[in-house]
């Protein structure tokens, strides 16, 4: 019989930032979510890496709320429609660790895509309506590989409350409804976007841009907030030089995705 890991004898064991644990397999995490008792409340924050404040912002909230945080780290292959914005995709995995110990993770799980996809993506989660729209209309399949691992990431972790950012609005919603519908006993958390002082969201994306570009970037969130309508905002995007994919109203918000120097950005704003 596995002891059952007492929360008390954990957390002394980890008050020391060297302290975060590691796994890389899905078969140790496995072993060693086994072992924690059924009492303690977990917090769980997916994230693919690259992490910055607003993944920080999640990690925080989620250590003030609960006994334990796990953070995820997963660039998620299925969800890149486009190969080559995959093999971009920034990887900082010891700046990662440093931001993880900081914010007191107790727990960094980082498989491979080859354990997380053993099945060759045979079974998928596809939702029909809202994952069609919106970046679902840019980016087929996109919404499919991201609940995808979501579910897989929540059916091994089992934490209590899970942390997403209202950043990537679409997805936030999704995967609640998600949630709901497939009776997950997890509870979502929506946590609001980190911005710099300009304005522009923090993103992993934000890395790829020249010091130019970045302050290009800061007219995505001025202009949905200032423009008449969505309309507007698409035409003074493009006229600043963006590849504009949309600019729409839903339920009284304002969801945007644009490129720049071939980095995609998307935001959303509430609707006075
Ligand atoms: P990633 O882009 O790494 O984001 C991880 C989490 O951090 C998401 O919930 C996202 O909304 C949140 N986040 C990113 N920038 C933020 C900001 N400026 N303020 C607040 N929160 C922010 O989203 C994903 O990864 C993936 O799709 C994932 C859910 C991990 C599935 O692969």
């Amino acid at each position: 019989m596995l002891q059952m890991l007492h929360l008390q004898n954990f957390r002394r064991k980890n008050t020391r930032m060297s302290d975060v644990k590691v796994f890389e397999t899905v078969s140790e995490f496995k072993n060693f979510r086994r072992q924690i008792h059924p009492d303690v409340e977990i917090g769980f924050v997916p994230t693919m890496g690259a992490l910055h404040q607003g993944h920080a912002s999640l990690l925080e909230k989620s250590v003030s709320e609960n006994d334990l945080t796990f953070l995820s780290i997963f660039v998620n292959p299925t969800q890149f429609n486009d190969s080559t914005d995959f093999d971009k995709y920034p990887k900082t995995w010891q700046q990662d660790l440093d931001i993880a110990a900081k914010a007191k993770v107790d727990v960094v799980f980082a498989p491979k895509p080859a354990e997380m996809y053993a099945d060759k993506y045979r079974y998928k989660v596809t939702e029909n309506e809202f994952s069609k729209l919106l970046c679902g209309a840019h980016r087929p399949g996109h919404f499919d590989g991201v609940l995808t691992v979501v579910l897989k990431l929540l059916l091994l972790t089992q934490p209590t409350h899970a942390y997403f950012g209202q950043k990537d609005y679409q997805q936030l919603q999704l995967i609640k409804d998600m949630v709901a519908s497939l009776f997950i006993p997890t509870e979502i958390v929506s946590c609001k976007t980190l911005r710099e002082p300009s304005g522009l969201a923090l993103s992993s994306r934000n890395m790829r841009l020249s010091e130019s570009g970045r302050i290009q970037a800061t007219f995505i969130f001025k202009t949905i907030t200032e423009s008449s309508s969505a309309a507007v905002a698409k035409k003074n995007l493009t006229d600043l030089g963006f590849e504009v994919d949309y600019v729409e109203d839903h339920k009284q918000r304002r969801f945007v995705a644009a490129s720049i120097e071939g980095v995609r950005l998307i935001d959303n704003v509430e609707l006075k």
